[in-house]
């Protein structure tokens, strides 16, 4: 299964055939201090008999305004829309913001087609084949429109083409922007993977439908490599911990292990590690009715995983990935975990199961556990894992914690580079008091009401001595809340930039 929107994604050398016979439904062109001196530009200003600039002039104030002109003589064009691009010290997330809302007006305006000429202004630092992979990205991820439950009022996307426009490259300039279209549409692929399979109800995306589109995925991408377990090979394995979350539902649980290989044989893989709870009731210690359906987000760790898997494929990346899924519903039953049942974790330790809403993290116990087998270089885990860390940090950064410094920077270096940013919180010694009990080796909460989100982490480190390892808290910012409900893709922005930058040595 793969997502995409676009068909496709293009690019269009114009200085030659020039703006004015471009047959598109819709032409933006980002307006910068040096577009008035762009040959294409000028002609096309021309032609509409300087209407563009005199537009630009009287409406065009504050960096990311835009205004829509209809239909002009002589100009193929349906429509235009002209946007004041970014000033060059504003950071990745501001400039994706611009391109985001031209994928909406394209879909607002029923455009099927939209041709972006991103001009050649950049953020410091980068270049234009930067400029041309975030178009490509984020106009891909954001004409999405999910409507594969909605009958007979379904909003579809209609733009179906991006064509991105260019003027003045060389030959091998013309081919590395072609890559860096690639490069984007594939992230942004990934993102409306990890967006569909979120937005999909609980019952339409349960562990074995989850099952059931991986491996559909691995006949799109023959690269993967995937091995499904059930619960009896979990039970075998030992996964006492992870089996604790999925007791209490009729839907059984599954762990989805998905393998690319594009790097050297003797590379040690990275491996990632997604919490799938297809639908998080809170069990036994359940959770207040309100906003309760928005649980159905809680695989959006295992989805990410699923979006990068197929992104890695996708780009033929150099890099050597293993892709762990926890996949589980967490209901409450006669026959669910109860608050101080005790269970053994694969690692041998004993958990005493004080809330069974600290779930993520017994499923994601195990997994790291098993992980380990891989013996990868470096292991980075991403789950919807707190209410506290929207509580620290807000809505616009996922939460990192971790066992090596160089990793956490890395992921955050990703996240500012991406546009998907992330912030780090402390994980101490200090931390780990809360996991002591009389009746187990480790409870699965504590600390009460104090740095939730740092001792969930706690938890999960006591599971992570043997390699490095980097705990993504994204409970904040895998969907938007009410009144928005939607799933947005993150953190797979973020872990393709850290993936494909090669930025782990
Ligand atoms: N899935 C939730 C965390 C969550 C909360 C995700 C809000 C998205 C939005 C997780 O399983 C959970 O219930 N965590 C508890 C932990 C507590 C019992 C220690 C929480 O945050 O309340
Ligand atoms: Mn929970
Ligand atoms: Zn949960």
């Amino acid at each position: 299964m793969a997502y995409k929107v676009l068909n496709n994604v293009s690019l269009k050398d114009v200085s030659t055939s020039g703006l004015a016979s471009l047959k598109t439904d819709l032409l933006v062109l980002v307006i910068n201090n040096n577009t008035k001196t762009n040959k294409s530009f000028k002609d096309l200003n021309k032609i509409s008999k300087n209407y563009i600039s005199k537009t630009i002039q009287t409406h065009l104030k504050d960096a990311g305004s835009s205004v829509l002109i209809p239909k002009l003589n002589n100009i193929n064009a349906s429509n235009i829309l002209l946007v004041k691009g970014k000033d060059p010290n504003q950071p990745t997330h501001k400039w994706l913001s611009m391109y985001q809302s031209i994928a909406h007006k394209g879909n607002q305006l029923k455009a099927k087609d939209i041709s972006v000429m991103p001009g050649n202004v950049t953020p410091k630092g980068k270049n234009e084949m930067w400029l041309i992979e975030m178009v490509a990205k984020t106009i891909e991820s954001n004409v999405y429109i999910f409507s594969e439950t909605v009958n007979k009022t379904a909003k579809k996307p209609s733009v179906k083409k991006l064509n991105i426009l260019v003027s003045g490259l060389s030959k091998s300039e013309l081919n590395n922007a072609k890559q860096a279209a690639k490069k984007g549409y594939a992230i942004g692929e990934g993102v409306n993977t990890a967006k569909y399979l979120g937005d999909l109800p609980a019952n339409h995306c349960t562990p074995k439908i989850i099952e059931r589109k991986v491996k559909a995925m691995t006949k799109d991408f023959p690269k993967l490599k995937v091995k499904t377990f059930n619960e009896n090979q979990m039970q075998k394995m030992g996964m006492g911990s992870f089996l604790s979350v999925s007791r209490g539902s009729e839907e059984p649980a599954r762990m989805m292990v998905i393998e690319y290989k594009g790097g050297k044989s003797s590379e040690k893989p990275i491996a990632l590690v997604g919490k799938g709870v297809t639908f998080d009731t809170g069990g036994v210690s359940i959770k207040p009715s309100p906003g309760m359906d928005e649980m159905k987000w809680d695989m959006c760790g295992a989805a990410t995983v699923f979006g990068v898997m197929s992104m890695l494929a996708r780009l033929n990346a150099n890099v050597n990935v293993v892709g762990v899924m926890g996949c589980a519903e967490n209901m409450c039953s006669s026959k669910a975990t109860k608050p101080g049942d005790v269970v053994t974790s694969m690692s041998g330790q004993t958990i005493e199961i004080l809330n069974t809403d600290a779930e993520g993290r017994l499923i994601l116990a195990d997994c790291l556990t098993y992980v380990g087998k891989y013996k990868p270089s470096y292991v980075i885990d991403m789950a919807t894992l707190t209410g506290a860390v929207v509580i620290a940090l807000g809505r616009h950064a996922s939460g990192v914690m971790a066992n090596d410094q160089n990793l956490a920077d890395m992921i955050i270096e990703s996240g500012e580079e991406s546009g998907d940013r992330a912030w780090q919180l402390p994980l101490w010694d200090e931390h780990q008091s809360c996991t002591k009990t009389k009746y187990a080796d480790l409870a699965n909460i504590g600390g009460g009401r104090e740095a939730g989100t740092i001792h969930a982490a706690a938890f999960l480190s006591k599971f992570t001595n043997e390699y490095k390892w980097a705990h993504i808290d994204i409970a904040a910012t895998a969907s938007y809340s009410t009144p928005v409900k939607a799933g947005t893709g993150r953190p797979v922005p973020l872990i393709s930039e850290l993936l494909l930058s090669k930025r782990l040595k």
